[in-house]
């Protein structure tokens, strides 16, 4: 990797080191009684479970949980950046056409005569590739021990999970029995995620149009407690807030100041990245809340979170306590990993992730 990189993360955490003493005191101080995320949620009509079970491969492959466990912790002392990586691609994955693995299908790269995939399309070409391959390295181990029979959807969504934890994270047991899918459309990319400058009106409806509510965007959005973003999603609100030509004052001045000197307004290299979390960016904790409280926010649609009276009380209730917030991240991450599932004849069980059945 780009050893610059780390250097200049590590001048901004430095740089901001100050604020987050602040952030710290505020955390601490009592919250008052707020309506909790978990009641909000559970009002909800929650999204269909297609059948998904803790015990679905109990009898084709019952250490499933152990042998993707094995290699997502070699992986983490290698990688750490796989972590982010995974977590991101099981939320791109989940978020256009349901956890089915479309994500994972190889990309064309305009390949004549090959039709686009969702790995094509703009919303999805800077993923990083460390975490296909940490996927794919995952269902290998898997098909050694059990061939044909585990699915990539439920590798991704395992391997998502240890990544929660081996962050300092909370475990929890992951529903098995998604079949992957025989297409990955790029149509249906587009609109589907969520952008760095969204506004919480367009977060919401994202979210809605998955089955989600505003107890689960505030609570998945705390993911941003670890990874990183490129310079181009936070150049606007550092150099040129809504074509102001000053930045966002939303944005703390002194992280603006840092994640200048990171992000040149241009020229800058395409490969730096700066950390969501600029407290604690490799810690899977509820730092990223608080950040939010003190303006120290990176990306818009992250810093609207708590700039919003919908949302704001939930931001408040995670910045408070962190077992509130795994329990949130937890609950979330179970209705999200339950988007429209694919049982039976509508998959397929891939035996690489990035290539149909049928074309490998
Ligand atoms: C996990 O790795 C250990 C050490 O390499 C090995 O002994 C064990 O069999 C592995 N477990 C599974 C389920 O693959
Ligand atoms: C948000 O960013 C996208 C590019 O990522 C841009 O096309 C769009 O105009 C921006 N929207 C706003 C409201 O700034
Ligand atoms: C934090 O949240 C947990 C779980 O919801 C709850 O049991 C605990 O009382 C809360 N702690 C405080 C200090 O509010």
């Amino acid at each position: 990797m780009d050893c610059s990189r780390g250097i200049r993360v590590t001048l901004l955490l430095l740089l901001v080191a100050s604020l987050v003493v602040a952030s710290r005191a505020r955390e601490a101080q009592p919250l008052p009684p707020l309506e909790s995320a978990a009641a909000a949620g559970s009002n909800r009509r929650a999204p269909e479970r297609h059948g998904l079970s803790l015990d679905f491969y109990a009898k084709t492959c019952p250490a499933v949980d152990q042998i993707v466990a094995n290699v997502t912790a070699a992986r983490y002392r290698d990688l750490p950046a796989a972590g982010p990586a995974v977590l991101r691609l099981f939320h791109h994955d989940c978020f256009v056409e349901g956890c089915d693995a479309s994500i994972l299908i190889a990309p064309t790269g305009g390949a004549a005569g090959a039709s686009k995939v969702e790995r094509d399309m703009e919303e999805n070409r800077n993923l990083p590739q460390e975490g296909f391959d940490t996927v794919e390295m995952a269902k290998a181990a898997v098909e050694s021990k059990c061939p044909g029979v585990v699915s990539c959807a439920d590798v991704l969504a395992l391997a998502a999970r240890d990544y929660v934890q081996l962050a300092g994270g909370p475990y929890y047991p992951v529903k098995k029995g998604r079949k992957d899918s025989k297409v990955s459309l790029p149509g249906k990319v587009h609109g589907s995620l969520p952008r760095a400058n969204s506004t919480v009106d367009e977060l919401l409806r994202v979210f809605a149009g998955k089955g989600l509510g505003a107890a689960d965007l505030v609570a998945l959005s705390g993911a941003h407690t670890v990874g990183f973003a490129h310079c181009v999603h936070v150049l606007g609100r550092i150099y040129d807030f809504r074509g102001t030509r000053r930045p966002d004052p939303l944005m703390d001045a002194r992280l603006v100041k840092a994640l200048r000197m990171s992000c040149p307004s241009s020229g800058g290299s395409a490969r730096v990245v700066v950390p969501f979390d600029v407290s604690t960016p490799f810690q899977f904790d509820h730092a990223y809340y608080a950040n939010l409280q003190a303006r120290l926010g990176l990306l818009g649609s992250d810093q609207a979170l708590f700039l919003d009276d919908r949302t704001r009380p939930m931001v408040e209730e995670l910045a408070g306590n962190k077992t509130r917030f795994f329990q949130a991240f937890v609950a979330s991450m179970d209705r999200m990993g339950s988007i429209r599932i694919k049982k039976g004849k509508k998959g397929e069980v891939r035996k690489v992730c990035s290539q149909h059945l049928l074309a490998a």
